[in-house]
């Protein structure tokens, strides 16, 4: 789908949401993954070329476009633990820019990045994940 075609729908700005450009980016309504199948703490998963980072804590669901606001690398491109031991941060395996595990937002101390992860809309409906 074309940028320009994807900026008419629903009017959000592509600015500030540059993943919804991107191969493989999931459509509102598109199953990730099934509830059951996501285990607690992070998942990194792929659709199509598109990637995502899942974070689960209880039958709270988040998730983030694997792209790090430093060079768009994937977080895990050079290590595959990306979430502290204790669930609040992602490391990019990088150049260990740090984030809010529960905002995306940078973390103090962190390498400076412009701006935080990529947030991606999602619900949990009749047991699975989706866009939305
Ligand atoms: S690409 Fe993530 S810190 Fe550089």
């Amino acid at each position: 789908m074309m940028r320009r075609e994807r900026m008419a729908e629903g009017g959000r700005n592509m600015a500030t949401e540059p993943w919804k450009t991107m191969q493989g980016a999931p459509a509102p309504g598109q199953e990730i993954i099934a509830l059951d199948a996501l285990e607690q703490g992070v998942r990194v998963l792929t659709l199509e070329e598109f990637g995502v980072i899942l974070l689960r804590e209880g039958d709270s669901v988040r998730a983030y476009w694997n792209a790090c606001p430093h060079q768009y690398l994937p977080l895990d491109w050079r290590a595959p633990s990306i979430l502290s031991a204790d669930g609040t941060k992602l490391m990019c395996s990088n150049h260990a820019a740090i984030f809010d595990a529960r905002t995306g937002a940078p973390a103090e101390g962190s390498i400076p990045v412009s701006c935080g992860l990529w947030a991606i809309p999602i619900a949990v409906e009749g047991g699975k994940v989706v866009a939305a």
